[in-house]
């Protein structure tokens, strides 16, 4: 059981084949995490590097622990404190891991592309844990994943992505994601945050966040990236709220229960409020627990690759 391609760079990249490959290898690893050893010693000849030159709390803790429940061997590296800041360059920086003997990379980076960059200069097999505003394919598999959990098959269940579409990583993997899938994706949030030629990517436009409620089945809810908005593109977090925001009126004036998910981190009552995000409707905190699964999936299909090219 090999995937198409010997990095997880994009969604965009991947087949169908490949993402039903992930979820029913994941399928399989949900099942050796709710037993008490939850531990397979798969990867014990796998040295997996983590390098993180952008904050994360889920995906890099999620990494960590699906790469050591598969006995894997495992180092972190964080940009904050290391010889980047004396200007060592990023291929500069991942070769001197690589030197230390290790087969594969996870890495988060503030620059969109970065890690189709490294996959030009290195050999070791890279995963993309979020590139700018580009890809986090990762995030999209374990909301795919958690919505085909919840529903089923994915062919013809309505997605709506709330919020800041034009500054998300993961909403553009979504779309590719659920696109693939035969999901229909609708975006909704301020015409400001919405990228303009995104129909162009098979998605519906609904500015009006209630009307895009409406029509979906699941909701998944993104921050707002003020870190990456370079000038002001809407006029207050407070008005936001009350234009944009979900709250617990929203969803009790529908006419069916729809699935509400969020990535993480939560603004929490900015995009939505704590009676919408806690509910029973929210699967938060299952896509956190579908997290390890899936990244274990990831890991485990990679690395059969990188065996098969040696
Ligand atoms: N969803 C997500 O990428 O969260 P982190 O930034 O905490 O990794």
């Amino acid at each position: 059981m090999v995937l198409s391609v010997k990095h997880l760079l994009g969604i965009k990249e991947l087949n169908v084949k490949d993402i039903e490959q992930i979820f029913q290898t994941a399928d399989n690893f949900k099942q050796v995490l709710q037993r008490s050893i939850k531990k397979v010693p798969t990867l014990r000849d796998i040295t997996v590097a983590n390098i993180f030159f952008e904050n994360s709390t889920r995906t890099r803790l999620s990494f960590e622990l699906a790469e050591k429940r598969l006995g894997a061997d495992v180092v972190n590296f964080s940009a904050s404190g290391s010889s980047v800041s004396k200007g060592e360059t990023l291929i500069d920086t991942v070769n001197n891991i690589l030197a230390m003997k290790v087969d594969m990379v996870v890495m988060r980076h503030s620059a969109s592309g970065a890690p189709w960059f490294l996959a030009n200069h290195i050999n070791a097999s890279i995963i993309n844990a979020g590139d700018g505003i580009n890809e986090h394919p990762t995030q999209a598999l374990l909301d795919a994943y958690s919505i085909r959990e919840k529903l089923g098959d994915l062919k013809g269940k309505r997605i709506t992505i709330i919020g800041d579409i034009m500054h998300s990583r993961v909403a553009l993997s979504n779309i590719y994601c659920l696109n693939k899938l035969g999901a229909e994706v609708t975006v909704s949030g301020p015409p400001t945050l919405i990228p303009k030629h995104i129909a162009s990517l098979g998605v519906r436009v609904e500015y009006n966040v209630k009307k895009a409620l409406e029509w979906c089945d699941v909701a998944n809810v993104l921050r707002i990236q003020l870190e990456r908005q370079h000038k002001p593109l809407f006029s207050t977090l407070r008005e936001y709220a009350l234009y944009y925001g979900v709250n617990r009126s929203m969803l009790d004036s529908l006419k069916r229960d729809i699935i509400i998910m969020h990535p993480g981190p939560i603004n929490r009552g900015v995009e939505i409020n704590s009676d919408v995000a806690d509910s029973k409707h929210s699967i938060i905190l299952g896509q956190v627990e579908n997290g390890v699964a899936i990244r274990m999936a990831v890991i485990y299909l990679l690395s059969g690759k990188r065996e098969m090219e040696q």
